[in-house]
Formats: C-alpha cells, sequence, structure tokens
C-alpha cells in the first residue's frame, strides 16, 4: 500500500502512539482488501457507541486510546448512545449503567467526537455531497449516505471509524472505487409498495437474498425528480436501506431514475442477475415474531425520526391518549427543532427519546417483553437482541395500539 510521508511518520510513531494505532488500524484494512492508497474523508460517523454492546472492555480500550493522545481532526459524530442522555431517569435505566455510559461519550468526547448520537446524522446537518468519502459506519446511515446521498462509504467498524477519525483518511477500497458501485442484482417489483412498512418488508427480502450484493429497482413506482427527494419518499428509501442491511449486508442500492448516481450515470451492470419480487408477505410475516395482540412499548423511530415524522405523529396523536409506552426515537437536535410536535406527543402519554434507540438501549432490564414497531430493521434485531416478541406493521398501526393497547385488526393479522 502507497503511504503518503506523513503517514509513514505516523506509523513509525514519530507522532505518538494515538497516531499510530489509528494508521495501523486503516493500512491493516487496506492490505486486507486491497487498497492502493488512502483517501482523506470529509466526515466520520462512529457506531459502538453503547454501553450495552462495548462492556467494560471496549470501555478501557477508548479510555486507553484518549489518554495515548488520539484526537480527531475530521469532522465525527456519535452513533445512538444506550439510554437518553438527559432523561436516562425517565426511561427506568440503571445508575450503575448510566454511568458507564456517560463516561464511554466523555472519552469519545475527549477525542473530539461531536455527541450526536444518531443514526440519521444526514437529519441533522450532515449531508455528504455526491462522490465525496466519508467513512460512516452505523449500517443504516451507510446505505443512505451511500444510496440517497451518492456519497462513497464502506460500512466502518466502530473501532476503524475512530481510526479514520483520527488521521482523516481511510483505505480506499470497496464502494470507494467507481467500479464497485455499479448494480450487480436487477430487482424487479411487481406489487404495491406503498408505506414505510412496505419498503422496509421489502428491504427484508432483498437483503436475505442478495447478502452484500449492489441492487438496482426497477417498477418501484416512485416518481423522478429533478432536484430533491420529497420527506415521504425520503422516509421510504431509508426503511428500504436500513432492512436490506440488517437482514443482508447491503451498502449500496440504486434506484432507477430516483437515486442521484443512477440519474447521472447507468449504474446496472451489463451481466446484472435478475430477482423478481411479486408480494411482501413472507416479509412481514417473518417479521411478525409474535401472534400476540398485547404489547408492552410501541417503538417508532428506526432509524431515527425526521422533523417531519415527528410532526406528523404529533398531528395523529393530538388529543389522543396512549395507554401502552410509546417510545419515539430521534436525535437531540432533531427533537430541540420541533418542541410544539414533542409537547403533543409528550402530553398524550408518549416519550420523545433522544440518543439511542430500542436496540441498543437495555429494554430487557425494563421489563419489555412484546414490542410494536413500524421499523423492519428493529423487528429483525429486537428478538435476537433484547429478547421480546414482535409485531410489525405501519405507523397508523403502531399509534393505533399505542392508545388502545392492542395491535389493530387482532393477532392474526398482520398488515
Ligand atoms: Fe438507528 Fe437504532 Fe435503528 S441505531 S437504525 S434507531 S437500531
Amino acid at each position: 500500500m502507497r503511504l503518503t510521508p506523513e503517514e509513514q511518520h505516523w506509523l513509525a510513531g514519530e507522532a505518538g502512539p494515538g497516531l499510530r494505532k489509528a494508521i495501523e488500524i486503516v493500512v491493516a484494512l487496506g492490505k486486507i482488501y486491497g487498497a492502493e492508497d488512502t483517501v482523506p474523508v470529509g466526515s466520520v460517523q462512529i457506531a459502538g457507541v453503547s454501553y450495552k454492546n462495548l462492556g467494560d472492555a471496549g470501555l478501557a480500550f477508548l479510555h486507553e486510546w484518549a489518554a495515548e493522545g488520539g484526537h480527531i481532526r475530521v469532522p465525527a459524530y456519535l452513533n445512538p448512545a444506550g439510554m437518553d442522555l438527559h432523561d436516562w431517569r425517565k426511561l427506568g435505566i440503571a445508575e450503575d449503567f448510566a454511568h458507564r455510559q456517560l463516561d464511554v461519550i466523555e472519552a469519545l468526547s475527549r477525542m473530539g467526537a461531536v455527541p450526536a448520537c444518531s443514526c440519521a446524522p444526514y437529519y441533522i446537518g450532515v449531508r455528504p455531497a455526491l462522490d465525496e468519502h466519508i467513512a460512516w459506519s452505523e449500517s443504516s446511515a451507510v446505505s443512505y449516505a451511500n444510496s440517497v446521498l451518492g456519497a462513497r462509504t464502506n460500512r466502518e467498524g466502530g473501532p476503524s471509524a475512530l481510526a479514520a477519525a483520527i488521521i482523516g483518511r481511510t483505505a480506499r477500497y470497496g464502494l470507494h472505487l467507481p467500479e464497485n458501485r455499479r448494480a450487480d442484482t436487477l430487482i424487479e417489483v411487481h406489487c404495491p409498495v406503498e408505506s414505510e412498512a412496505d419498503f422496509g418488508a421489502l428491504g427484508y427480502l432483498i437483503g436475505k437474498q442478495v447478502g452484500n450484493a449492489v441492487p438496482y429497482f426497477r417498477g418501484l413506482g416512485i416518481a423522478t425528480f429533478e432536484q430533491h427527494i420529497p420527506a415521504s419518499t425520503d422516509t421510504h428509501l431509508r426503511a428500504l436501506g436500513a432492512a436490506m442491511a440488517a437482514s443482508g449486508a447491503v451498502a449500496l442500492y440504486h434506484i432507477e431514475g430516483v437515486t442521484p448516481e443512477s440519474r447521472r450515470d447507468n449504474m446496472l451492470r451489463e451481466d446484472a442477475r435478475t430477482l423478481r419480487i411479486d408480494s411482501l408477505e413472507a416479509g412481514y410475516a417473518a417479521l411478525n415474531s409474535t401472534p400476540l395482540a398485547q404489547v408492552d412499548l410501541v417503538s417508532v423511530g428506526c432509524p431515527h425520526a425526521s422533523r417531519d415524522e415527528l410532526l406528523e405523529i404529533a398531528d395523529r396523536l393530538r388529543g389522543k391518549r396512549v395507554t401502552t409506552r410509546l417510545w419515539v426515537t430521534t436525535a437531540r437536535a432533531t427533537k430541540e427543532a420541533v418542541p410544539h410536535a414533542v409537547e403533543i406527543i409528550e402530553q398524550a402519554g408518549g416519550l420523545v427519546v433522544a440518543d439511542t434507540c430500542l436496540v441498543v438501549a437495555p429494554i430487557e432490564a425494563l421489563g419489555i417483553r412484546r414490542l410494536a414497531t413500524n421499523s423492519a430493521k428493529a423487528a429483525f434485531y429486537a428478538p435476537g437482541h433484547s429478547r421480546v416478541d414482535v409485531r410489525f406493521g405501519t405507523l397508523a398501526q403502531c399509534l393505533e395500539t399505542a392508545v388502545t393497547g392492542r395491535w389493530p385488526g387482532g393477532p392474526a393479522e398482520v398488515r
């Protein structure tokens, strides 16, 4: 791998152990994946922030790196933590967990990371440009950045993202190279795909089948836009990408005439295979892990909710009262941007929870066994990560459940 004189200087340890550790990680990955050199990155998004996943070993690793002089040199934003950093007591988080989680945030902040604690930094002003190289790590954020924004990132691990933030560069391989960004799988959709849950169910089905391929969608019924993607479509694309990254390892997809690279170039390879989708039923069936109608927690906002979603949820809950615990998870900056919507949701008895989500928070310790969500990604991970049963459906079904305490339409009905 070709290194600049500065990188060689770092690798020799002449700039201290913090920089040496960072360049060692980037070079090791580069060698594994055949990178010729490194590329500067415009921003970094760092996953592996929840103490639930990091544990004491991860926390010690961060403190050690910070003490070695690991200092971040490009804008770097943290993924969700294991709790709301301000209102953790309201969620019922244990003191011991909370103090360790705050310690994680302190170590990363000391290194120079921005404690945005969101998997949707693109909703709080971090929107990389088309073709910009970045190093992001949360899988739905990676999918969104690559596909909806047309930026270029591999799916970094927590330590490799931190390493990229410290040296300001990442190894140039995988999705940083234009030749790897063309689609190898054409997806022909022959059934209606309308709600965010439909897009999630579709994403689940595709991710399962294609693994880490680059899918190219045709027939999704999304209008072609000259300049921008409207809010509702944006929500759908986010749900699609998050689900494909969860059930498979899809880090980039294209939608014919909609996503930016497919509007500019022909992104479908001549030798692409074709998959046909005629129904979403199998996706809904797989994501509903329980026939039970009763739930303990309704959670929406995975990936983190946008302002538009908070406004829509407030609209739907205006004048109502929830009878089941309701979490709307979002970035703190998004929450602060729409205080009136937050007030309506909280007057109805819901909680607008910042900095965290139900997958990275220790919800099993909060007595939650049955969950309702409109996120295919959450429905996919929650049974394994948090040992809960799941009802999966639309935002309307989830909010109705929050109000009535029961999944609408009876146990057998999943759509
Ligand atoms: Fe984000 Fe948590 Fe979902 S990190 S994508 S809200 S699982």
